[in-house]
């Protein structure tokens, strides 16, 4: 016998800073979902390429590190595993993230974690934050949101994540700014599936909406589709 039942699937996409992260676990926290942060997978192989002083691409290619998910028992934040050891601090480095976007423009590392991605969305209701999640993990996702947010906005909001961590190196507004826009440049005009909006997608520019006025826009389209 077939069932009809097939998980929820929330993507949510957008540049550096748009709020995706903090909205899609607010969500996920609300409807009882998976949050999975697909952003923390690509920083985990760029962490094992610094980690093996970056060796030469191909070398690294063809013995790509196994990258695995899970989460707290009590918070079900994620976890981040590279080679089964929690890297979930250890990848928010900037040596990783001025890596991030060229590591992630690889074909065969994008496959791996696409394939990843797909896995967790067959038996969990999930909202998935990241770069293409609506354009190329998920296609067919329920709902798709594409977040946008001022550029200045945007850096800002990464710096007081940053001071709120105790993160030791804290860079300039300025500096911030400059990485946020190089960075966006790059996903977007990667050859392999690029940041870009779903034809399907609805905009959300975040520029002057709360947390929680994110949240409620994101959860009243799922409710409006599984009642
Ligand atoms: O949180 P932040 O916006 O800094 O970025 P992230 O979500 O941690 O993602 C880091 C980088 O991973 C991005 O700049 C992309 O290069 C890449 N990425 C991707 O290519 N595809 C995804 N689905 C998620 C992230």
């Amino acid at each position: 016998m077939t069932s009809n039942k097939h998980s929820i699937i929330i993507a949510i996409d957008g540049p550096a800073g748009s709020g995706k992260s903090t909205t899609a676990r607010l969500v996920a926290q609300r409807l009882g979902f998976i949050y999975v942060d697909t952003g923390a997978m690509y920083r985990a192989v760029t962490l094992a390429w610094l980690r093996e002083e970056k060796p030469e691409i191909d070398i690294f290619l063809n013995n790509l590190p196994d990258i695995s998910l899970s989460r707290d028992s009590e918070t079900q934040e994620q976890k981040t595993l590279l080679d089964g050891v929690d890297v979930s601090n250890a990848i928010r480095t900037s040596e990783v993230t001025e890596q991030v976007s060229y590591i992630s423009s690889l074909k065969k590392v994008r496959e791996k974690m696409v394939s990843l991605q797909r896995n967790i969305g067959i038996d969990h209701n999930v909202v998935m934050d990241g770069r293409d999640i609506g354009t190329a993990v998920f296609p067919n996702a329920d709902v798709k949101i594409f977040m946008i947010a001022d550029l200045k906005k945007r850096a800002s909001r990464r710096l007081e994540e940053i001071q709120s961590k105790g993160i030791h190196q804290v860079p300039s507004l300025d500096e911030l700014i400059q990485q946020m826009k190089d960075r966006d440049a790059f996903d977007s005009s990667r050859e392999i599936d690029p940041l870009k909006m779903a034809d399907d997608a609805l905009l959300l520019d975040t520029s002057n909406l709360s947390i929680e006025d994110q949240a409620t826009f994101i959860i009243d389209k799922v409710k409006s589709i599984i009642l």
